[in-house]
């Protein structure tokens, strides 16, 4: 069902023919197949420009029959293809009822209605609604549902769908039965059921004006211990939206279910989210002080998407950043709030930096609103979610965070029920604020990340601050217009101390100037200060400028980014050297100096410590050179870490020493930070082998009462030879047994281990029986973590690496070829690497291309070829 392929543009388009006020379903869920039995109130659209036909989308299924105000359809009154179904004439206003069935047990796609375990659950967005019934599959179709289920009652105990259960009962031969109702009319991608023998914890949350809200959160029966965290997250959430955007929830039931297959990190649906058990699943022994953060902000975000996402909702799937990008941005602000301030933020541009800028500068580039494509499902990015967020960021910045959330709210209240476009809402942004966002607009319609050069000139006691801008080509787009770019900058002296307060300069023309007067001596900018734009910043500044921000700067990010920016300069000399075939070298006193200013005067913050002391990682690495080599780049990393551990070999067992553990888990900043300390330690001491590491860490890992202590251990000894390594990876195994999701890290952590077989270790693997390749947590977990953690094994020069990934994406495109074109988007940027590399993955591609694939597989190998 490869054939009708058809690339879909924004600007064509078309009104629906057709308005649907309620949908009624009843699913009968039976052995072999689901019976479904869709009614429609539906009446013309007077906005609609051809009504002549009614479009509704279908796929994978068993059209019975469809019937007009009680009258079967002739089979000459409507045509049925391999993905609709059409309706010739109908009338101006009209119930329609189709019937079909649909193979949940059979669906591995993961999409539509299908099976997790014994639980069988739906996934809709972006168009697996029209894997469950013939159905106008687009988000500006907006209608009340009621649904009910039956099912067998042992297998199935509990049954849910969204809204309020309005009545249940039981019927004939073991079965049962409950109808739903939401009051809320929704696009049918929220539209969402479950089945189960499930678990649940039980919560409730009392919103500001009293209204008693049912928090209930399921999950497979044994694993409700696991679900605590998340449900805390979920009132922090909650009372956050209302202190912060006074924003309450709307409906008396908020339901949640964990499930262990799920494609993505969660899902929104009214009143019902789905989970992957990944995004829920949190206790101190089973889960890392990441995981608990993890948790947190994915319940936060499906949380805020209950009015960013599902009160006002997108036109059609271009617009997916206005729910997107808002409600990361709302995300990013709740972790902000919640956790270390500075740390967050860094998290934040590091994602950035190091998987969008690549996105932004490859093949794939696209605009936060894309003009077009093939399968939607390639295009919940890194671009529309984390880029989106950006630009959001900037509006509120410009605004002023009070300003924006008050126009936050008149976007909502004059949209509300309202299926619209990012355009709506740049609009409602503009008539609240006042500002002026008609440049700005340029960020949701070109792709690529703008460059920032500073250029200094100092003279009389005068600075002068030149700022300019350059966006390099992207596919489609060759002549960028010029950005509205906020760039927060301060001025230090020479011991550090400000000198001008932090201001936020407006760089909207191709070059700009702004002069500073009245210095003795000439200050040190610090520029772009909280990644205040997401572009690129060129600014080459001296080793002692970058040593005096890292020990002075008063914003954490900026802070962090001297060291990072230091590190970096050692770095690609080193690989520039190697490359060229000279000598290596080696890192500059000053950079050693630097790092013993900032052990002696650590920030309080211990998370910024470790943040500060973790070289650049291989991704921000490659983004440096317009050729990656890997190889290059990996020798050159391993052994500035090496001349660290070296120099402080002393300095990181005290580190060690004060950063162990001392009290009973408990996840908040302090601890957090205290456990993060600890582990870089670990991993410097690691890479020479310090005496008596190999046992420490052992030690650590039999002690440690928490996941994320034994994981630093585990880390420590993952590229060792020493006995303790297999000893500890055997005790997981076992002890981690009937936990899948810790498993993953046992995978994860073989993935990545290097050794000069570890591509036969990971296809040793994937035969495992402690691995399923039906689960994609398993496979994120495996090849995932092969392909980005294990940058020299996937990469060896014999092209094994490629070879294996390959095969693994064609065997698993025709079972689920969502996760199937994400994995191939890891061989897309072959152009960014040296001959060597860039050949073996291009020819990977190309082989994969040579099959019979799905449409998400051959847009992104497409895309990778045309290069
Ligand atoms: N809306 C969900 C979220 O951001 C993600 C759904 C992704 N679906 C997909 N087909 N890619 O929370
Ligand atoms: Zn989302």
């Amino acid at each position: 069902m490869t054939g009708d392929t058809q690339r879909k543009y924004r600007a064509d388009y078309q009104p629906p023919a057709y308005l649907i006020d309620t949908v009624d379903l009843d699913f009968e869920i039976r052995s072999d197949r689901t019976q479904v039995r869709a009614t429609y109130a539906v009446r013309r659209n007077p906005d609609a420009n051809d009504t002549s036909q009614w479009r509704l989308d279908g796929r994978d299924m068993q059209f019975l029959s469809a019937a007009i105000d009680g009258r079967a359809l002739d089979t000459h009154e409507y045509a049925l293809s391999d993905n609709a179904l059409v309706i010739h004439n109908p009338p101006e206003i009209f119930t329609f009822v189709v019937e079909n069935t649909i193979g949940p047990e059979q669906n591995l796609s993961l999409e539509g209605f299908y099976r997790s375990g014994d639980i069988l659950c739906s996934q809709c967005e972006s168009n697996g609604f029209s894997r469950i019934t013939y159905f106008p599959d687009r988000p500006d179709v907006m209608a009340r549902y009621t649904t009910r289920i039956s099912a067998d009652a042992h297998k199935f105990p509990v049954l849910l769908a969204n809204g309020n259960c309005v009545d249940s009962g039981t019927l004939d031969n073991g079965r049962h039965y409950a109808v739903f109702e939401d009051p809320f009319a929704k696009p049918c991608y929220l539209f969402a059921m479950v089945v189960g023998d499930l678990g649940m914890i039980r919560d409730s949350y009392t919103t500001a004006s009293g209204r008693k809200v049912d928090l209930r959160l399921y999950t497979e029966h044994g694993n409700e211990d696991q679900c605590h965290h998340a449900m805390a997250s979920l009132k922090q959430a909650m009372a956050w939206d209302e202190d912060t955007y006074g924003l309450e929830y709307d409906l008396d039931s908020y339901v949640t279910v964990a499930v262990g297959s799920f494609n993505m990190g969660a899902m929104e649906n009214k009143g019902l989210n789905v989970f992957n058990t990944a995004c829920i699943f949190a206790r101190a022994d089973t889960a890392t002080d990441s995981d608990f953060a993890l948790v947190r902000d994915v319940v936060a975000h499906e949380y805020f998407h209950n009015y960013t996402g599902n009160r006002v909702t997108c036109r059609d799937w271009f617009q997916l950043s206005l729910k997107e990008g808002l409600t990361v941005y709302r995300e990013h602000q709740f972790a902000i709030d919640q956790g270390s301030p500075g740390v967050t933020r860094i998290r934040q541009v590091r994602t950035m930096r190091e998987i969008q800028f690549p996105e932004d500068g490859g093949p794939r580039a696209h605009p936060v609103r894309p003009e077009s494509y093939v399968e939607m499902n390639n295009f919940y990015t890194i671009t529309v979610y984390e880029k989106g967020g950006e630009v959001i960021r900037m509006i509120a910045q410009m605004a002023g965070r009070d300003a924006f959330i008050i126009a936050v709210r008149h976007y909502l209240d004059k949209h509300d029920g309202q299926a619209v476009t990012i355009e709506d809402f740049v609009v409602a942004m503009e008539e609240s604020t006042g500002l002026d966002l008609a440049q700005f607009r340029h960020w949701y319609a070109q792709a690529g990340t703008p460059r920032v050069r500073v250029a200094t000139d100092f003279e009389d006691g005068r600075l002068q601050l030149t700022l300019s801008q350059h966006t390099p080509a992207t596919p489609d787009q060759n002549d960028k217009p010029l950005f509205d770019i906020p760039v927060e900058i301060a001025l230090f002296d020479a011991e550090g101390a400000p000198v001008r307060e932090a201001e936020v300069l407006r760089l909207n023309s191709a070059e700009q100037s702004w002069t500073f007067d009245g210095f003795d001596a000439e200050p040190t900018v610090s520029a772009l200060r909280g990644f205040t734009a997401p572009v690129r910043l060129e600014y080459e500044q001296s080793d002692e400028a970058l040593a005096r921000l890292m020990a002075h700067d008063s914003d954490p990010v900026c802070r962090w980014d001297a060291a990072q920016a230091l590190y970096l300069k050692t770095l690609v000399a080193d690989v520039s050297a190697r490359r060229e075939g000279n000598a290596p070298v080696a890192a500059p006193e000053l950079l050693f100096e630097a790092i013993e200013t900032l052990l002696d005067n650590p920030p309080a913050d211990r998370e910024l410590l470790a943040e500060m002391l973790t070289l650049p990682s291989e991704a921000m690495l490659g983004e440096q050179f317009d050729a990656v080599d890997i190889f290059a780049i990996d020798a050159a990393r391993r052994e500035l870490k090496e001349a660290i551990a070296t120099r402080f070999a002393k300095r990181f067992q005290a580190l060690a020493d004060t950063h162990a553990a001392s009290s009973a888990y408990i996840f908040d900043v302090a601890e957090a930070g205290r456990r993060r300390v600890f582990a870089v330690a670990l991993d410097y001491l690691a890479t020479i082998e310090a005496p008596g590491l190999a046992a420490r860490a052992a030690a650590v890992y039999d002690g440690a009462d928490n996941m994320t202590d034994r994981m630093a251990a585990l880390d420590a000894l993952r590229d060792l030879n020493a006995p303790e390594r297999q000893r500890v990876l055997d005790d997981f195994a076992q002890t981690w047994a009937d936990y899948p999701l810790v498993m993953d890290k046992w995978l994860r952590l073989q993935a990545t281990t290097r050794r000069d077989d570890s591509v036969e270790r990971v296809r040793e693997l994937l035969a495992d029986a402690r691995f399923d390749f039906t689960n994609p947590n398993r496979i994120r977990a495996l090849l995932g973590g092969f392909v980005r953690g294990n940058r020299v094994g996937f990469h060896r020069a014999d092209g094994a690496g490629y070879a294996l990934i390959a095969d693994e994406i064609l065997r698993l495109d025709s079972l689920n070829p969502q996760l199937a074109a994400a994995l191939a988007g890891m061989l897309t940027n072959w152009a960014r690497h040296v001959p060597a590399q860039a050949d073996g993955m291009r020819a990977a591609l190309a082989r994969i291309a040579e099959a019979e694939l799905s449409d998400n597989t051959r847009e992104i190998v497409a895309a990778g070829l045309e290069q």
